[in-house]
């Protein structure tokens, strides 16, 4: 408001002209007459009681104090008391509409001529015109006055100091995250992300398989681990069965000998070849007398269809073993090898074990044969004193005469008997 403001010298100088001197003495010549007088320095002029001082210049002249000319700026005074009663007519304020339409106003002014020139050069020294918003600052004029309206990233009366926003936003999802470093810039700020995090806030997370790890792990998949060294990928690789990572590579790169595992994975008992393969393993058939994919073989109970093939006529019990059977031995009477068993004729060697003049004959299921004394000889046939001579004591001497004779086995003295029966081994044994 400098340009408006008078010097107080002037207020002084212009009472000084309308009112003289205070102390001044009032006798009636002073009251009638004007003087012009030196008093201590100063120059005095006075008029009689309700007489004017007047100063005429012509209209081209000028009335000047020191190197102010005093014509213009009683004129300014004058324009200066018009403005301020204008705004004392919108209630003192500033009407934001009024700010809005300054340049309507600037228009007005100027068309008040000559006069309000120096006023309107006053104002715009202080106004939106000398582009005091800085840093992309919106300005509005306010009456020899503005105002900038600063983006976030500045502040000050001219939008010219810079705001910390690392400050400002700390701790707020305007700010850096995820435990990054955040450096203040004038007008902006940089977040250093850590290790796992990126993007101008550090909210994007690092995810190292990404399309699913693109061939990162070969044969495996690829779960995303935390960064701990920056611009360093960090993941695991799960491998897929049948291959494993090789030390110092992540990647399942290594195919696993299954065959050679201290687990056996095929079948054991019984042995089945394991053959490996690149990422995975096959095993062997199961031998004869297992069924079994090889991996696993169970008997086969050989027994349980046609008796295994052992002789069902006679009856051999068959006896089925891991992996095997065998066939029980041919009944007594048979001979064979429990498959296939034939009648024993146990009369070819040795006469069947009959006396050697019996007649021997095969017994159906018996491992013994039955022997047969011939005539004249009695006795159970078996061994070498299975057959006795029959004696002929009866027949010869008719000894019982109208009785039955019966002979026996030992001859008597003093007689014969004749028989014409045979005798029973166990019958009348005389010794
Ligand atoms: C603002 O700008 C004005 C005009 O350009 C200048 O006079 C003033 O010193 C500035 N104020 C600050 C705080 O920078």
């Amino acid at each position: 408001m400098a340009g408006t403001v008078q010097p107080s010298w002037l207020v002084i100088f212009l009472i000084f002209l309308l009112y003289g001197l205070p102390g001044e003495p009032k006798d009636n010549a002073k009251l009638t007459q004007p003087r012009m007088m030196s008093d201590n320095g100063h120059l005095v002029f006075t008029t009689g009681d309700n007489k004017e001082i007047r100063f005429e210049p012509s209209s081209s002249g000028r009335i000047k104090v020191g190197t102010e000319d005093l014509t213009q700026l009683l004129s300014q005074i004058k324009a200066n008391k018009e403005d301020i009663d204008d705004i004392k007519s919108h209630g003192g304020a500033i009407p934001p509409e009024i700010t809005n339409n300054l340049n309507q106003l600037n228009t007005k002014v100027s068309t008040l001529g000559n006069q309000v020139t120096d006023l309107e050069q006053t104002f715009h020294r202080v106004s939106c015109s000398s582009n005091p918003c800085q840093n992309g600052g919106t300005c509005l004029n306010l009456l020899n006055s503005y105002y900038c309206l600063c983006p976030s990233n500045w502040a000050g009366p001219n939008c010219s100091s810079d705001v910390n926003e690392c400050q400002v936003f700390s701790g707020t999802l305007q700010g850096c995250q995820n435990g990054a470093t955040c450096i203040n810039n004038p007008g902006s700020f940089t977040c250093q992300c850590s290790p796992e995090w990126s993007g101008n806030l550090c909210t994007v997370r690092y995810d190292d398989c990404r399309n699913g790890g693109q061939g990162l792990c070969v044969h495996g998949i690829c779960i995303d681990a935390d960064r701990v060294i920056s611009g360093q990928p960090k993941y695991q690789c799960i491998c897929e069965s049948g291959w494993e990572a090789p030390a110092g590579n992540p990647a399942c790169v290594t195919d696993v000998d299954e065959c050679n595992l201290p687990t056996k994975l095929c079948s054991s008992n019984p042995p089945v070849p394991c053959y490996n393969t690149q990422g995975s393993f096959y095993c062997g058939a199961c031998p004869a007398g297992w069924q079994g994919n090889g991996y696993s073989c169970q008997d086969v109970d050989e027994c349980s269809t046609n008796n295994g093939g052992c002789s069902t006529t006679p009856v051999v019990h068959c006896l089925n073993t891991m992996g095997s059977f065998h066939c029980g031995p041919c009944p007594p009477g048979y001979e064979g090898d429990g498959r296939t068993c034939t009648q024993t004729n146990v009369c070819s060697s040795n006469n069947g074990g009959c006396h050697h003049l019996a007649t021997c004959s095969s017994n159906p299921g018996s491992a013994f044969p039955v022997c047969t004394c011939p005539q004249g000889y009695t006795g159970n046939g078996y061994g070498p004193t299975g057959c006795t001579q029959t004696s002929n004591i009866c027949q010869t001497n008719n000894p019982c005469v109208n009785g039955q004779c019966t002979g026996s086995m030992h001859s008597q003295k003093g007689g014969e008997y004749r028989s014409s029966w045979r005798a029973a081994p166990s019958i009348h044994l005389d010794h």
